[in-house]
């Protein structure tokens, strides 16, 4: 019996996969937030979950670490970024937009940082971001000259530390910026959670794979 494994981060897309999983007859056994496992069983003795950092999903799912996994569009593209450009990448396969996890990528700053006079300006912008390639391209189209500096995390904190004057962050709610007195200036695009697949293992386990991908597709649409 061949094995298929699917690679989860914890937090929002395990919550929101788990599902569209039970649509397809699938359970896992175990709470992530309650075992330090990393590796999941599941009803099904030939599917489990590996759960990875957010943006490892598409690495795992590149390398055949795992057969498929749910990742953020926001991810997908950096990774992509690695690979020449292509959203996904070599040896990923992205065949479902699973409508979960969404929220945007948008450009914000102090609240009383004027970004609109700073762009007319020409003046060239300092911006924090875990999303290095999506905020380049954005601000590239638009002509506006920036330093990008790279961070992991907080990034909300460096333009109230004056590491930055912007960010470029993910906006669910809003909280977040509302909490640290940011305001949003712009939103570069909309984020869902993808499917991806790595392409050998769809020609190796083409029957089992394309049942849970047909089953995601449908629970999507419902
Ligand atoms: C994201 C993002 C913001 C927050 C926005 O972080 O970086 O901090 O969510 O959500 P809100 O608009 O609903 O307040 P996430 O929780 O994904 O973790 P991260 O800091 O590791 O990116």
């Amino acid at each position: 019996m061949s094995v298929l494994t699917l690679a989860l981060s914890k937090g929002r897309i395990f919550d929101e996969t788990l599902p569209l999983l039970r649509a397809a007859g699938i359970e896992v056994l175990e709470d992530p937030e309650k075992s330090r496992k990393l590796i999941l069983a599941t009803n099904q003795p030939d599917v489990r979950v590996v759960l990875v950092r957010a943006s490892d999903v598409p690495t795992y799912v590149q390398y055949g670490g795992a057969d498929l996994g749910v990742t953020g569009l926001d991810t997908l593209i950096e990774h992509g970024a690695n690979w020449g450009g292509a959203v996904a990448g070599a040896g990923l396969y992205t065949p479902l937009d699973l409508g979960i996890a969404k929220c945007r990528v948008s450009v914000a700053v102090r609240a009383d940082f004027d970004y609109a006079s700073a762009v007319r300006q020409g003046a060239r912008l300092r911006v924090a971001t875990k999303y290095v390639s999506i905020a380049r391209d954005f601000f590239a189209a638009k002509g506006v000259h920036v330093d990008l500096i790279k961070l992991y995390g907080s990034m909300e904190l460096a333009p109230l530390t004056g590491l930055a004057d912007a960010i470029v962050d993910l906006v669910s709610t809003g909280n977040t910026l509302k909490a640290n007195h940011l305001v949003e200036v712009e939103r570069i695009m909309d984020i869902s959670s993808r499917l991806v697949v790595n392409q050998a293992a769809l020609k190796l386990k083409q029957a089992p794979l394309r049942r849970l991908i047909d089953a995601f597709a449908q629970a999507t649409q419902a």
